[in-house]
């Protein structure tokens, strides 16, 4: 089996008049973690979607498992899964049912298997206790981790999380980062994910993706990030690239 999840070569978006992805080429490994950093509108959330097939490139190839997003996102999204930035979680369920409900539409596993999943998931996710309460009292936070938690039910392969910390306080973010480190290093799946926190990105990330204006600007490990622009910091390497300073 190869180890390349995803391949894109010169992929091009745009929407009307503006173009959000500007030749993008990029191959990510399977076990890899990897960070897309970008102010807003660079077009994290473009490349995302397009990897899923939810939007059709402008041109470009685009291969996610060797299959193409654009004729075959419903074989790609039984092996991956994607937490969307902007989402909400059915507020008449509990955190449980949600969890388990998402479980069984998306995946072929046995119901059993997805209940003790949601279980674990529950636990690792800290809302061990408030399972059975309706997910409309929830915080915000606690929303957010019901939605992580829903993106990992179903043991994809693949797993878009978009901003999956934002709204969700130090300890929480703790344990999604802490999460998706299990999921890479001991069960081998591949993580793309975007960020505004830069400390995330070093802590989590193997490899990392600085867009700029639909452009992929730089590529490369938090460390050779760093390296190659002599700085002590990825922040100081991502400030720099988008404000055209290298
Ligand atoms: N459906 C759409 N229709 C028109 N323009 C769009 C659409 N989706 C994205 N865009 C534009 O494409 C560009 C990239 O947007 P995108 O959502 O990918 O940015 P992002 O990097 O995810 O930003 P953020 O950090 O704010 O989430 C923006 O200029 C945005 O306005
Ligand atoms: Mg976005």
């Amino acid at each position: 089996m190869s180890d390349v999840v995803i391949e894109v070569k010169k992929l091009y978006k745009s929407f009307g008049g503006h173009q959000a992805l500007k030749g993008i080429d990029l191959e990510l490994n399977r076990g890899e973690v990897f960070g897309l950093l970008g102010i807003n509108g660079a077009g994290k959330t473009t490349l995302i979607r397009i990897l899923l097939g939810l939007l059709r490139p402008t041109s470009g190839n685009v291969s996610v498992f060797g299959l193409d997003p654009t004729r075959r996102a419903v074989d790609i999204r039984k092996r991956a899964s994607l937490l969307p930035q902007e989402c909400q979680v059915y507020e008449l369920l509990t955190a449980y049912e949600n969890i388990v409900y998402y479980g069984k539409m998306q995946s072929e596993l046995p119901d059993k298997v997805i209940e003790s999943r949601a279980v674990d998931l529950i636990r690792l996710i800290g809302l061990e206790g408030r399972e059975n309460e309706l997910t409309k009292g929830f915080s915000g936070g606690m929303k957010r981790k019901v939605l992580v938690a829903r993106a990992m039910v179903a043991d994809p392969e693949l797993i878009f999380l978009d901003e999956p910390t934002t709204g969700i306080d130090v300890l929480g973010a703790r344990t999604v980062r802490t999460l998706i480190k299990k999921l890479s290093k001991e069960h081998g799946k591949t993580v793309v994910l975007t960020t505004h926190d830069l400390t995330e990105i070093n802590e989590l990330c193997d490899r990392v993706g600085i867009l700029v204006d639909g452009e992929l600007v730089a590529l490369g490990t938090p460390a050779d990030l760093e390296e190659k622009f002599r700085s002590a910091h990825i922040e100081d390497v991502f400030v720099a690239l988008v404000e055209g300073a290298v």
